[in-house]
């Protein structure tokens, strides 16, 4: 009997598929570092009943309509924001992505980015490696603290609350601004709701966590960074899309705002000559929020794992729809 064809749409270590192999004809793009073009992913998946997608492929109605066979989508990653869920739904087709497993390397690179920020990271090491350090200054490269601070978290899910426990240990005061109201958090980090005005008017970071939503789109524009704190440093590890960037670039060039750490952008990769990258309170990563090695190879097996699981008819373990 002829094995289900499943197609993954980048190159991932071999010793995680090693299971799904033996349930299904894989077929992989080969390269790490190029998404896959468009026009092959539409061919494999009117051939796949199960696809592992990335969160830079679109995966909409169009796939969706051509894609006979598919049962199972499971995306990289715990936003799902680049598949069309209703067109899934339409399709009887299966979603699923990768959360819980990649929440504490996420906190870890979302504090990097607020300490890296804060503490001007980035620039000292070019300054260093450029040869340009030629004595010490009592204010050379002099940042601002992170601890004891407030720190404002938008987007209170599972990795907004791995982040306040990170706060905690730097003794932050820690706000957070969610769509419902997180009890557990309250009571376990002494987290404290604010409306979301209320956090931008009073956090020294702004952090965005959350998902992106039509209620999440654009919601940093002009009004929300004329609202923060002169010195406040915005931090954005959730979704580019949450922020209205022009916005954001003018805030820190009329220094409305201190700086901005980003892993995330409206449009990814950024180009070269974005204004963003051209300002050095800004701290510009390419998306690697759960980017450990050990992690990424978790998301991979997990990601197998739901496909294996779906094709042969079982529920799958972490399934968005
Ligand atoms: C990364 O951005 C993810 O959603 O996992
Ligand atoms: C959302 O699902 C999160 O893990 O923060």
């Amino acid at each position: 009997m002829q094995k289900p064809y499943v197609f993954i749409t980048r190159k991932l270590p071999e010793e995680t598929l090693v299971s799904l192999k033996e349930i299904a004809d894989v077929g992989m793009w080969p390269s790490e570092e190029e998404a896959v073009p468009r026009k092959v992913l539409l061919k494999e998946a009117q051939k796949a009943e199960g696809l592992l997608t990335m969160l830079s492929d679109n995966i909409d109605k169009e796939l969706f309509d051509n894609a006979p066979s598919l049962k199972v989508v499971a995306n990289l990653a715990v936003g799902y924001d680049n598949i069309d869920i209703e067109a899934a739904k339409m399709k009887n087709v299966r979603v699923c992505n990768t959360p819980d497993i990649l929440t504490d390397s996420t906190a870890d690179l979302t504090f990097s980015l607020i300490l890296a920020t804060a503490r001007r990271i980035v620039e000292s090491a070019s300054y260093v490696k450029e040869g340009k350090w030629n004595s010490w200054g009592p204010l050379l490269l002099a940042g601002a603290d992170v601890h004891h601070k407030t720190i404002g978290i938008v987007g209170m899910g599972r990795i907004g609350e791995a982040v306040a426990r990170r706060a905690k240990g730097f003794d932050m005061n820690i706000l957070y601004h969610n769509r419902s109201r997180k009890p557990e958090a309250e009571k376990k980090l002494g987290a404290v709701y604010r409306d979301f005005y209320d956090l931008l008017k009073e956090s020294d970071f702004v952090v965005c966590l959350a998902p992106l939503t039509t209620e999440t789109k654009g919601m940093f524009n002009r009004e929300a960074f004329q609202a923060m704190k002169q010195s406040a440093i915005f931090i954005n590890a959730g979704r580019g899309a949450s922020v209205d960037e022009e916005a954001l670039v003018d805030a820190l060039k009329n220094s409305v705002i201190a700086g901005a750490g980003l892993d995330v952008y409206v449009i990814e990769p950024i180009a070269a000559d974005h204004p963003l990258l051209t300002m050095k309170q800004v701290v510009a990563l390419p998306h690697i929020g759960s980017a450990s090695v050990e992690t990424r190879k978790k998301m991979s097996e997990l990601a197998c794992r739901n496909i294996a699981k779906v094709i042969d008819g079982k529920k799958a373990e972490t399934p968005v729809v």
